[in-house]
């Protein structure tokens, strides 16, 4: 098993160029897309459709009038075409869906997604569902295993490469009473994807506080309405589920 992590979001963007029929992506949005479609399903979504841009989302309204629409633009909630949408991309917005399918849009996490969609396993990872992944993806046995940080606008997010990092600390079966870090379950990690595990585990004794100088949790934490979001993305396990996007787009839980 290989592990793999791309940083910036022009490396998803080049995915299309890239073999991914033997591959895993496991896509962390942490700020706030993948946790908030993880929390979504939590509370009873019936599914969470990852869109590119916000023209798309109001075309499949248009086909299906009784989803809802969700995402963001700048952090908040859209509103276009006359449209307002129906829930921002706050996790905290999400308690209750039960039984609704969401279209989102998001700046950066439903382009990661969907720039995955030709792999035979997308995972939308988050910490809220950090050990659940990690279980999926090593029953699944993936020959390779590709962990896409979504990103902030065109620039490396820290948050979603600590994410990326905490989940090669779990996959690596790290022997966290000894603190010794011993790779027992994959044969070979990129340069990327150890560049994410030291970083995690250089931060991971202060998550908050490496997190408070990312530049969307920086900018969410200026907001009133959303600067609980942070801390809230932050909880680890706190949903024991595994998010999978099938080859329709469409996201649900295992
Ligand atoms: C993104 O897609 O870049 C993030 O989800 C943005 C956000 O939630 O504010």
């Amino acid at each position: 098993m290989k592990l793999d992590a791309l940083i910036t979001p022009s490396e998803f963007a080049a995915l299309s160029g890239r073999d991914l029929s033997r591959t895993a992506c496991v896509v962390f949005d942490v700020l706030r897309a993948t946790s908030t479609f993880v929390t979504a399903l939590h509370h009873g979504a019936e599914a969470v459709i990852p869109v590119c841009d916000i023209a798309e989302a109001l075309t499949l309204r248009q086909q299906r009038p009784e989803v809802l629409l969700g995402g963001e633009r700048h952090g908040v909630r859209i509103s276009a075409g006359g449209v307002e949408f129906d829930l921002g991309n706050s996790p905290r917005e999400y308690s209750g869906v039960r039984g609704r399918t969401i279209v989102s849009t998001t700046t950066n996490g439903t382009r990661a997604l969907r720039a995955c969609a030709a792999a035979p396993t997308v995972l939308a990872a988050s910490f809220l569902n950090l050990t659940a992944t990690a279980e999926f993806l090593l029953q699944n046995d993936s020959e390779n295993i590709l962990l896409v940080c979504a990103g902030t606008g065109e620039n490396a997010a820290l948050e979603d490469v600590l994410g990326a990092g905490a989940l090669c600390d779990l996959l690596a079966g790290a022997s966290r009473a000894q603190d010794r870090v011993e790779p027992r379950s994959f044969h070979a990690l990129s340069d990327a994807a150890q560049i994410a595990w030291r970083i995690y585990r250089e931060s991971k004794a202060d998550l908050p506080g490496a997190m408070s100088s990312s530049e969307n949790a920086r900018r969410l934490l200026a907001i009133p309405g959303l600067r609980d979001d942070v801390a809230f993305c932050l909880q680890q396990d706190l949903y024991p589920l595994v998010a999978t996007m099938d080859k329709g787009g469409v996201i649900r839980t295992v």
